[in-house]
C-alpha cells in the first residue's frame, strides 16, 4: 500500500506540474481525486489492508489527498496568473455593478446651499464651540438670570459654566468681539436642546445664524435680505410675513412666516391650515448684546435671524419625520443620491 501511495504521490504531482491549462489541470484532478479518481480507488483499498496496517495507511491516504489538493490549488492560482498576461482577459471590460459613490447627506446639502446663498450676498461663514459657556449662550445674550430657557429641562449643562449650546446665537457674540463692524456672517452648526424625539423634535439638530451690523441698518435690510433668501431657496415670488415676538437679544424681534410651499397659501395638512410656515426667528440686535461684544454705544446697528436647517431641509424635500435625517437609513438617504 505504502508503495502505491509514494508512487501516485510522485506521478501526480508531476501531472499536475505538467498541466499547462485549465482544462487540462481540470482532467489531471479527475484522474487523481474524481469518483473514480486513482487516490479514490486507493481509499477503496483500504478494506483489503490488514487491520493492523489500516489506520497507518488511512492516514497517508488523507495527507496525500491534502497535498495533491494544495498542489491543484496552486497550478489553478499560477495558470490564472499567466492567463492576465494574454489577451484572455480584457482588461478594459466596465465591472459588474454599477460603482455606487457616497453623496452628501441632505442636511449637509442644504446647509452648504443656505450658505452660498449668502455667500452670494456677500457674507463670510464663521463658526463657534458646540461645548459653550453659559455667559455665551445666555448672559451675554442678555438672557436674564432667572430665563425659563436656562432651565435644566431645556439645557444640557454640564456644570455651573458650561453647556451644549442651546442656540447658534452665542457665535454672535464671539464674532462681534474680534471682528469690527461693517461685518455680514452666517453661522452654521449643531445645537442641542433637552427635548423628547417625535416626528419634529430631536435633542440635537442644526440651526444657521445670520448676523449684519453696520451704521444705519434697519428691519428693512432685514425684510430684503429674508425675502430673497426665500426666493432664491424656495423658488419664486413667495409672500412673507413678519410676527412681533420676543427674543432676549433682539428689539424689536419677530417671528418670519412665508407662504406654504405644499398649498401657496391656501391651507392644508403641512401648514396646519393656517396657509403659513414659520420659518425663522429673526430681529434687531438689542443695545445690550452690542455692549457685551464691546461696541460703543449707539455706533452701530444690525439685525440677526436664526433658523433651523432641518425644518427647511423637510419642507423643501417634504419630509415629515425629523428622526430620518438622524438615523442614516439607505434606504431613506439613496433617495437624495443625484438630487441635491
Ligand atoms: N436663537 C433663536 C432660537 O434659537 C433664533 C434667533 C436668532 C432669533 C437670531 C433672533 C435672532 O430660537
Amino acid at each position: 500500500m505504502q508503495e502505491a501511495i509514494d508512487r501516485l504521490r510522485a506521478e501526480g504531482l508531476s501531472r499536475i506540474a505538467q498541466a499547462d491549462s485549465p482544462d487540462a489541470l481540470e482532467s489531471v484532478r479527475v484522474g487523481l481525486l474524481g469518483r473514480k479518481g486513482e487516490l479514490t480507488g486507493l481509499l477503496r483499498g483500504l478494506k483489503d489492508v490488514s487491520d493492523d496496517q489500516r489506520p497507518a495507511a488511512g492516514a497517508a491516504l488523507n495527507q496525500l489527498k491534502l497535498e495533491l489538493t494544495a498542489a491543484l490549488e496552486n497550478r489553478t492560482g499560477d495558470l490564472a496568473g499567466a492567463g492576465a498576461g494574454s489577451m484572455d482577459l480584457d482588461l478594459t471590460l466596465p465591472g459588474r455593478a454599477p460603482v455606487q459613490l457616497g453623496t452628501a447627506h441632505p442636511l449637509l446639502s442644504v446647509l452648504e446651499e443656505i450658505c452660498d446663498i449668502f455667500y452670494g450676498m456677500g457674507y463670510d461663514r464663521g463658526d463657534g464651540p458646540e461645548v459653550e459657556l453659559d455667559y455665551y449662550n445666555f448672559t451675554a445674550l442678555n438672557f436674564p438670570d432667572d430665563h425659563p430657557a436656562r432651565d435644566i429641562q431645556d439645557t444640557f449643562f454640564l456644570n455651573e459654566d458650561m453647556l451644549l449650546r442651546t442656540q447658534t446665537s452665542p457665535v454672535q457674540v464671539r464674532t462681534m468681539e474680534r471682528v469690527q463692524p461693517p461685518l455680514a456672517y452666517v453661522f452654521p452648526g449643531r445645537v442641542y436642546r433637552n427635548e423628547n424625539a417625535d416626528a419634529s423634535h430631536s435633542s440635537e439638530f442644526y440651526q444657521i445664524e445670520g448676523l449684519r451690523v453696520d451704521r444705519n441698518i434697519s428691519l428693512v435690510d432685514l425684510r430684503e435680505t429674508v425675502n430673497a433668501f426665500i426666493a432664491s431657496f424656495f423658488g419664486g415670488e413667495r409672500q412673507t410675513r413678519f410676527r412681533p415676538h420676543f427674543f432676549p437679544f433682539t428689539e424689536p424681534s419677530v417671528e418670519v412666516d412665508m407662504e406654504c410651499v405644499k398649498c401657496s397659501g391656501k391651507g392644508c395638512g403641512v401648514c396646519g391650515q393656517t396657509g403659513w410656515l414659520e420659518i425663522m426667528g429673526a430681529g434687531m440686535v438689542h443695545p445690550n448684546v452690542f455692549k457685551a461684544a464691546g461696541y460703543p454705544d449707539d455706533a452701530y446697528t444690525g439685525f440677526a435671524f436664526g433658523m433651523g436647517i432641518d425644518r427647511i431641509a423637510m419642507l423643501k424635500y417634504g419630509i415629515d419625520d425629523i428622526r430620518l435625517l438622524y438615523e442614516n437609513d439607505l434606504r431613506f438617504l439613496n433617495q437624495f443620491r443625484g438630487v441635491l
